[in-house]
């Protein structure tokens, strides 16, 4: 499908309002970045991007009236006092979007148990673990420091036998490869359609059998028993803060939580919303911070 990309660089307070606007214009996604290209994709209302200068870029559908959409958001920002530069709006060509992640997947290894490669190139001759993945629309292909800081940590731990969350699953990436790595069962949990799609095809694609994995949306959640071992939460830094009473909730005593998406400088705000988790001090990759602890029940 083509798609028409509408930019625009605005102060940071305008994201929501702005975000809010382009939704409601007919803007099938909506991504705020800064110009170091640090992206915050589909950011929620309550979530305020750190940096003073913001470019918004909507992908709109390409029988959308691009132009007239510019030009109303270009006087509503007139008439609301934003100071920015008129919309840019280019067209962006046909292309395989499921696909294209591809290109830049290299096969990587995690501390020599792990391998995860795109599912049609030849398979490492060792005895490690094989992720073979395809994201579809779904974010996680293991290349963000995020999600490779996870799988390092997955790939160092025992997990044999044990009971995993993956919360906001994305391609389903972390929650496979805990399975992959012994873990007995994994609940595979995203709000995304596009994800479950894509965690129940790569779980397939990999030879999990079904009973291993259960992959649901949150409001699923409630009615998975608590008590897993391991909850693992690649997502950003403000839903980390509100969903914390709910995955502290999912773990027995002692189970660990490995937290990601959180850049350096929100760390302490993440950390200081789950008092019962005793975290070890975090790993930074690439500015981003990812952290294990383990839930202490006396809270
Ligand atoms: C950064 S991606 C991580 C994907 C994958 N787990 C990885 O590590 O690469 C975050 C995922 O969390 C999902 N997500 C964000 N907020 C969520 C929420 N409140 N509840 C459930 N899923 C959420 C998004 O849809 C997205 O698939």
């Amino acid at each position: 499908m083509a798609w028409i990309s509408l930019t625009l660089d605005i102060p940071a307070q305008w994201v929501e309002p702005i975000s809010d606007w382009l939704s409601a214009a007919g803007a099938l996604a909506v991504t705020a970045r800064d110009a170091g290209d640090q992206p915050i994709f589909e950011p929620d209302p309550d979530q305020q991007p750190l940096w003073p200068q913001v470019r918004v870029e909507a992908l709109l559908p390409d029988d959308a009236d691009a132009a007239e959409i510019a030009r109303a958001l270009g006087d509503w920002c007139r008439r609301q006092g934003v100071i920015a530069l008129a919309p840019e709006l280019v067209a962006l060509p046909e292309q395989d979007w499921s696909s294209t992640w591809r290109a830049g997947l290299e096969p990587r290894c995690f501390n020599r148990r792990l391998w995860v490669i795109a599912r049609d190139v030849p398979a490492p001759a060792d005895d490690a673990a094989v992720l073979r993945l395809d994201p579809g629309l779904a974010f996680g292909t293991g290349n963000h420091a995020t999600t490779a800081l996870c799988l390092a940590w997955l790939a160092e731990a025992d997990l044999a036998g044990k009971s995993v969350v993956d919360y906001g699953c994305g391609s389903g990436i972390l929650g496979i490869a805990a399975l992959l790595l012994g873990a007995a069962h994994t609940v595979c949990v995203d709000h995304d359609p596009q994800a479950l799609i894509a965690t129940t095809d790569n779980a397939t694609f990999n030879g999990i059998a079904p009973s291993r994995l259960t992959v649901c949306a949150p409001a699923a959640l409630p009615r998975v028993r608590a008590g897993y071992d391991v909850v693992l939460a690649n997502i950003l830094a403000n839903p980390l803060i509100t969903l914390a009473p709910r995955l502290t909730s999912l773990l027995r005593p002692g189970g660990w939580l490995v937290l990601s998406g959180v850049l350096e400088p929100q760390w302490r705000d993440v950390e200081a919303a789950y008092p019962a988790v005793r975290f070890a001090p975090p790993a930074v990759r690439d500015g981003w911070v990812a952290a294990a602890g383990r839930y202490e029940d006396a809270h």
